[in-house]
């Protein structure tokens, strides 16, 4: 190869090499704006990430709730349309709640409702609206103050004086809150919810004897299962929490429907306790601190509302064929297993001479002999049979 060649050689060296410098600047190029639009991903996916991340834990709760909602508002189906024309019902806290959705739906089913408040104004508003939506003009209101044992007897003496007959007495009204005492100097909670009921019931028995068969549905709880009786600390002076003092109040009433059922199923008086579920009511309204606030705020977004929540009182009410079931305790309109600790007789026994003697009587209704009362049963049977 000559001068000439060597020359033309290293000028095609150096236009392949340009060449090549020229397509690497080309692709570093295309690098770094591959890059830099990596980086611009990056911001945006990091911008965008929370609110995306925020939507889908939102829409996964609402879902959540509106499911639960959906199984909570369907769970209860009642299957009785009884109308019970005629039958006069009397029902404890008809202002709000339970009480109130129960009284609005047994005065669709025609019955006679008597509905009791411890504010004349409010309960008879309530019992006028009522009328107005119904169209049932025997919706009454009458006064009442369970945590009053004197209140109690003039109201049972009144009611015995005046009323014809009571075929249903359901024992509703409930106080769930903070530590107080009644004017007879008793845990509020324990009174109202338990002792009035106990009280009233024992007033009423001779009229549901008279009208039976009849029938006492006592709005409990499934917090009873929690609840624990001290004869000895009947104030609750070794230690107060609002959830306790409610379940315990509870569990008396729990023991106390089942000695009802030993007591007087054989007159054709049939009880039943109720656990309605958990409701949107009033209930929480004086549940303090910070909890109540949340308990308050889940219960109107999760819980049924009343109307739902009332379907097994109403049904424990106007149902057929539920002599059997006396006793027990129901939820969704279903027979739900008793926990075991509510059957001790001698537990039952005691605390109806202790409430009996609270309330200033002498332990009259006879503690009768089970069998004796099965017996009696069969005698009951043909009175059963004229409602079934
Ligand atoms: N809500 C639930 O989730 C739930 C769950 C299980 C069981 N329960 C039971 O359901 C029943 C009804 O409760 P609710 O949820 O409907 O509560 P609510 O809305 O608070 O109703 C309670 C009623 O009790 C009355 N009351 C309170 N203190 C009284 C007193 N000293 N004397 C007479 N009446 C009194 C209130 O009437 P005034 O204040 O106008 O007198 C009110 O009408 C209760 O037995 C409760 O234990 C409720």
């Amino acid at each position: 190869m000559g001068h000439q060649g060597h020359a033309a050689h290293h000028a095609k060296v150096k236009v392949d090499h340009h060449a090549k410098l020229a397509e690497a600047m080309k692709q570093r190029l295309k690098v770094e704006e591959l890059e830099e639009n990596i980086d611009e991903l990056e911001d945006v996916v990091e911008d965008v990430f929370p609110i995306l991340m925020f939507t889908v834990i939102i829409s996964t709760l609402i879902l959540i709730v509106f499911l639960i909602r959906m199984y909570i508002k369907y769970s209860v189906n009642n299957p009785s349309k009884n109308k019970i024309d005629g039958k006069t019902v009397l029902i404890t806290g008809g202002t709000s709640g339970l009480g109130k959705a129960t009284a609005l739906e047994l005065a669709k089913r025609n019955a006679r409702v008597l509905i009791t408040g411890r504010e004349k104004v409010i309960v008879e508003a309530v019992a006028r609206n009522i009328r107005k939506k119904t169209g049932n003009q025997h919706v009454n209101a009458l006064h009442l103050d369970l945590g009053n044992l004197r209140n109690i007897r003039e109201f049972a003496e009144d009611f015995n004086r005046n009323e014809k007959s009571l075929h249903v007495l359901i024992n509703n009204a409930a106080y769930m809150g903070p530590k107080s005492a009644t004017d007879d100097g008793l845990e509020r909670a324990f009174a109202v919810n338990y002792l009035g009921h106990f009280y009233l019931t024992h007033l009423l028995t001779e009229k549901m004897k008279k009208n039976a068969p009849s029938r006492i549905i006592n709005v409990v709880s499934d917090a009873y299962v929690k609840g624990n009786l001290d004869f000895d600390d009947l104030a609750l002076n070794k230690g107060y929490d609002v959830f306790g003092a409610y379940a315990r109040s509870k569990y008396a009433q729990m023991i106390f429907n089942l000695e009802c059922h030993r007591r007087l199923f054989a007159h054709c008086v049939w009880s039943f306790a109720v656990h309605p579920g958990a409701c949107n009511t009033e209930l929480l309204r004086n549940y303090p601190g910070l909890m109540g606030n949340v308990l308050r705020v889940f219960s109107r977004v999760m819980f049924k509302p009343p109307e739902d929540g009332c379907q097994t009182i109403v049904y424990c009410a106007v149902a057929d064929k539920l002599r059997d079931a006396s006793g027990k305790i129901f939820a969704n309109c279903k027979v739900i297993k008793t926990n075991d600790r509510v059957k001790d007789r001698n537990v039952g026994i005691q605390l109806w001479s202790t409430s009996a003697q609270l309330c200033g009587f002498e332990c009259d209704v006879p503690c009768e002999d089970e069998e004796v009362a099965v017996n009696k049963t069969e005698e009951a049977t043909t009175e059963d049979k004229k409602e079934q």
